[in-house]
C-alpha cells in the first residue's frame, strides 16, 4: 500500500480530519450533534419509524408468555411481525416488554436494520420496576411517597426504581404521574401525589431528579415522564378519559403548576392526558403542547400519546373523520412518538408526501427522540448483562428502602385511649379483612409477586407478636366474598379476644377480576366496597377495642367507620414490605409521621373536596342533616409523641417584591423520638381576585428526639403570595395576609407595602 492509501486509511478508522464530525457513533460528541448526524443520514421511512412504539409480549394478558422461554417470545414477535418492523427501521421504541430476555432479542433485531439504531425499552415503573417479570423491589405508590411530605422518599425510590430498570433492559419510565386530583371517584388517585400543587410539584420533580440524575447519561439512570397532561384528576363524574371543563385561572393556578415544576427539573419526556379540556382533546391541543409547554415554558424533550389516543381522536372525541386525519392533527400539535402499533407509520409517511406535515415537523420530532438514544447511551450499551442485573434487581438496600419508604408513608388517622403503640401484646389478637393477606398492598402497576417477596400484613403483625399472644386468624377472601355468615363468625371470634385488627380497603390488582379500584376502574361510591362497612360495624359493635387499617390509593369517606373504631391507621399502598411497615407501626418500633396529601370527604356528596377552596365555598349551603365538612383535612396525621410550637417570627411589614423570612421553634415535648411534617399556609386577606383561603407554601419532615427542640427558618418567596390577574399575569398585591403554621399552630399577620 502507499504512503498516501495508508493516510487516508488511518483517517478512515480513526475518524480524524474531516470525518470526525460526522460520524454519529463517536461518543465523544455531545449527544444533540451525534442525533443531528444521524438525522442527516436517515430516510423519511426511517424517521417516522423512530416515532412509532410497538407493544412486547406483556400485553397478551389472556395468554401470559413466561418471558424466559426464548422461543414462545421470539414465535410471538415474528407471528405479529414486529420483527420484520424493527429490522426494516420502522420501530423507534417498545413498551410492555415484561423481561431482559425479551430486550435483548428486539435490540438484536434492531442491529440488523439499515442504521442499527437501538431502541427506547420503555415501562409504567411508578413505584418500583412493578410491571417487570421475575420480580422488582415494590415501593409505596405515590399516594402514600406524596403522605411522607418527604422528598427523600420520591428521589430515593425513583433512583432505585431506575436502577432496577437500566439492569434489566429498560430505559425510560412513564412516571411521575403529576396530576392534581379533585374528584375522589377518580380510580387512579393512588398513582398520584393528591390534591396540592405544591407537595405534587416537589414530589414530582423529586422522582424526576431520582430518574434521572443530572441528565440521564449516567448508566443507572433513565428518561422521566411527566404525564398526563391535564386536568383529568377533574373529569366528568371522576371517570378515566372523561372530559374536563376547567377554567384558565384553575388550570394555572392547580394544574399548571406541577408540569411547570417538571420541566424546570429537566424532564425529557410528557404524555398528554386522555381527555377533553374545554373542547380540545389534550392529543391535540397545540395552543398547549406547542405553543405553551414547548414555546413558552422552554420544554427541551419529546411528547409521547397515551395508549392510542391517537386514534381516540377520531374514534372517542369525533373531531377527525379517521386515523389518518388524527395523525395530521396529533403531530402538527406537538406529538413526537406514537404510542402503540400500525397505520401510524404509513398515515404519517404519506401525510408529509402530501405536504400535510411539515418534514422539519418529522426532523424535529426525530431529533429530540434520537438525542434521548445518544445521551442514555444506548448506541453504546444496549444489552443487559444477566448476572447485573440478577445483582441488582430486590437487592438489600432496596427491599430495606422499601420498608422505610412505608414506615414514612403511614398516616395514624385515630387512636382513642391510646390503643396503640400497642406495647404489652394482648392475650388474644382477632385479625381478619380481605387485605390483611392479599397482594393489594402493592397498588396497581404491579404484577404479583411470589409470596416469597412479600410481607402481607397478617404475615408482618404474625412476625412481631410475642409467643405469649394468640392470634386468631380468619381468612377472608376477596372483598365481593364477604357474606353475613362470614360476618357472623368474625363477631364470635373476635369477641373472645382483648383486641380486633381489621383490614379493609380496596383491591388495586391489575389483572385481577376482583380489583375495585385502579385504571379504568372509577368508583361510585368512597365508602368502602362490598360489605366491608358491616363487618367493620359488627366487630365495632362487640365492644372489643378495634384497630382499623386501611389498604386504599383513594381516599375512604366512612364517616361511621373513622367515629366508632378504637384506632385507624391509612396505610395507602404500601408496597412489597408493607405488612412489615404497618406491624411496626401498631408494635411502636416504628412512631407514625405521616400527614394526609388529600382531604377525605365526608361522603361521595362532598366531591369537590380540597383544602384550598374559595372563600364563599361553604357561606350559604348545607346537606340537610349532615355536616359539609370533610371527614379529614389535608395536612392531618398523629404521632404517638406531641409537638409544641413556639417563638413565631416574620416582619409585621414586608416590601411588596420582597421575599418573607419566617422562624419559629418546634420541641417534642411527649415521650418518644418522632417525626413532624411542619407545614407553611398563606392566606391573602383581601385580594382584588379571589384566592383560596389557605394555600400551602413551604413543608419540611422533620426528626426530634424526646425533649428536643429545633428553630426552624423558611424564606417565603415572593411569588407565592401572587395570585393571576384579569389580563391572566401574576401579580402580587399590597395589603394584610396572615401565615398559618400547621393546621393551625401559630398565626402571625403580616403587611405587604409599596413605597
Ligand atoms: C395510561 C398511561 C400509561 C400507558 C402505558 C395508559 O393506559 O393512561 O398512564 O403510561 O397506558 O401503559
Amino acid at each position: 500500500m502507499k504512503y498516501r492509501e495508508i493516510v487516508f486509511l488511518l483517517i478512515l478508522i480513526t475518524g480524524c480530519g474531516t470525518n470526525q464530525e460526522k460520524n454519529y457513533r463517536d461518543a465523544s460528541l455531545p449527544a444533540e450533534k451525534r442525533a443531528r448526524l444521524l438525522l442527516s443520514e436517515m430516510t423519511l421511512e426511517e424517521k417516522v419509524g423512530q416515532m412509532c412504539q410497538y407493544t412486547g409480549t406483556a400485553s397478551l394478558e389472556d395468554q401470559p408468555l413466561d418471558p424466559n422461554a426464548d422461543e414462545q417470545v421470539r414465535y410471538v414477535l415474528q407471528l405479529g411481525e414486529k420483527a420484520r418492523l424493527i429490522r426494516e427501521g420502522k420501530i423507534g421504541s417498545f413498551l410492555k416488554v415484561p423481561g431482559y430476555k425479551e430486550a435483548n432479542y428486539l435490540q438484536q433485531l434492531a442491529e440488523e436494520s439499515r442504521l442499527k439504531i437501538p431502541l427506547l425499552i420503555a415501562t409504567d415503573a411508578i413505584h418500583g420496576h412493578g410491571m417487570y417479570v421475575p420480580p422488582a423491589t415494590i415501593f409505596p405508590t405515590p399516594i402514600g411517597m406524596a403522605a411522607s411530605f418527604d422528598e427523600d422518599v420520591a428521589r430515593t425510590v425513583a433512583e432505585y426504581t431506575a436502577r432496577e430498570m437500566r439492569a434489566t433492559g429498560y430505559h425510560w419510565t412513564f412516571s411521575p404521574n403529576v396530576e392534581i386530583v379533585r374528584d375522589a371517584r377518580w380510580g387512579r388517585f393512588g398513582e398520584t401525589f393528591g390534591e396540592d400543587p405544591l407537595l405534587v410539584s416537589r414530589m414530582g420533580r423529586a422522582m424526576i431528579r431520582g430518574y434521572q440524575g443530572e441528565n440521564f447519561s449516567e448508566p443507572d439512570h433513565v428518561i422521566a415522564c411527566a404525564k398526563h397532561f391535564v386536568a383529568g384528576g377533574i373529569a366528568f363524574n371522576g371517570l378515566n378519559g372523561a372530559p374536563a371543563e376547567v377554567s384558565r385561572r384553575t388550570l394555572s393556578d392547580v394544574f399548571f403548576p406541577p408540569f411547570q415544576e417538571a420541566i424546570a427539573a429537566g424532564v425529557y419526556t410528557i404524555m398528554p392526558a386522555h381527555n377533553d379540556l374545554n373542547g380540545i382533546p389534550c392529543h391535540a391541543h397545540r395552543e398547549y403542547l406547542t405553543g405553551m409547554i414547548r414555546d413558552q415554558w422552554g420544554f427541551d424533550g419529546f411528547f409521547i400519546s397515551d395508549w392510542m389516543d391517537i386514534e381516540r381522536l377520531h374514534e372517542v372525541h369525533y373531531i377527525v373523520k379517521d386515523h389518518k386525519e388524527a395523525a395530521q392533527v396529533a403531530v402538527n400539535a406537538g406529538l413526537d412518538m406514537h404510542m402503540h402499533g400500525p397505520d401510524f407509520f404509513e398515515n404519517v409517511v404519506a401525510l408529509v408526501r402530501e405536504g400535510k406535515i411539515p418534514e422539519e415537523r418529522i426532523d424535529e420530532a426525530v431529533l429530540k427522540i434520537l438525542t434521548a438514544k445518544f445521551q442514555v447511551g444506548l448506541f453504546e450499551d444496549h444489552y443487559v448483562d444477566s448476572v447485573k442485573a440478577s445483582q441488582v434487581v430486590l437487592c438489600r438496600e432496596h427491599i430495606d428502602y422499601a420498608l422505610e419508604a412505608a414506615c414514612k408513608s403511614i398516616v395514624l388517622l385515630k387512636n382513642e385511649d391510646k390503643l396503640l403503640p400497642v406495647k404489652n401484646d394482648p392475650a388474644s389478637l382477632f385479625l381478619t379483612g380481605p387485605l390483611a393477606d392479599h397482594q393489594g398492598i402493592l397498588g396497581d402497576w404491579s404484577r404479583l409477586l411470589p409470596e416469597e417477596y412479600l410481607v402481607s400484613i397478617r404475615e408482618g403483625i404474625a412476625g412481631s407478636l410475642k409467643p405469649s399472644t394468640k392470634l386468631d386468624y380468619m381468612p377472608c377472601g376477596e372483598i365481593e366474598q364477604i357474606s353475613a355468615q362470614f360476618i357472623a363468625e368474625a363477631v364470635l371470634r373476635a369477641g373472645r379476644t382483648k383486641m380486633a385488627i381489621l383490614v379493609l380497603g380496596e383491591n388495586p390488582i391489575r389483572f385481577s377480576p376482583y380489583k375495585t379500584i385502579g385504571e379504568n376502574l372509577d368508583r361510585h361510591s368512597l365508602d368502602l366496597s362490598g360489605l366491608q362497612t358491616d363487618l367493620a360495624r359488627a366487630v365495632i359493635n362487640t365492644g372489643v377495642p378495634t384497630l382499623i387499617i386501611l389498604v386504599n390509593g383513594g381516599p375512604i369517606a366512612s364517616e361511621w367507620l373513622y367515629e366508632h373504631a378504637t384506632a385507624v391507621i391509612e396505610a395507602w399502598e404500601p408496597g412489597m414490605m408493607g405488612g412489615q411497615a404497618v406491624a411496626d407501626v401498631i408494635f411502636g418500633k416504628y412512631n407514625p409521621g405521616g400527614r394526609l396529601p388529600v382531604t377525605i370527604p365526608r361522603s361521595i356528596a362532598h366531591i369537590q373536596s380540597f383544602y384550598n377552596y374559595k372563600p364563599s365555598s361553604f357561606h350559604r349551603g348545607k346537606f340537610k342533616g349532615v355536616s359539609i365538612s370533610p371527614l379529614y383535612e389535608f395536612g392531618y396525621g398523629l404521632s404517638y409523641t406531641e409537638f409544641s410550637y413556639d417563638n413565631l417570627e416574620v416582619p409585621d411589614n414586608v416590601p411588596i417584591d420582597a421575599d418573607i423570612p419566617v422562624s419559629f421553634t418546634i420541641r417534642n415535648s411527649g415521650e418518644l423520638a418522632g417525626d413532624e411534617v411542619v407545614l407553611l399556609f398563606i392566606r391573602d386577606k383581601i385580594s382584588r381576585i379571589t384566592t383560596p383561603v389557605r394555600k400551602l407554601v413551604d413543608f419540611q419532615r422533620i426528626h426530634l428526639d424526646k425533649g428536643e427542640a429545633e428553630t426552624l427558618q423558611f424564606i417565603i418567596p415572593n411569588e407565592a403570595l401572587s395570585f393571576f390577574n384579569e389580563n391572566m399575569e401574576k401579580e402580587v398585591e399590597s395589603g394584610e395576609f396572615e401565615l398559618i403554621i400547621g393546621l393551625d399552630r401559630l398565626r402571625k399577620d403580616f403587611r405587604l407595602y409599596t413605597d
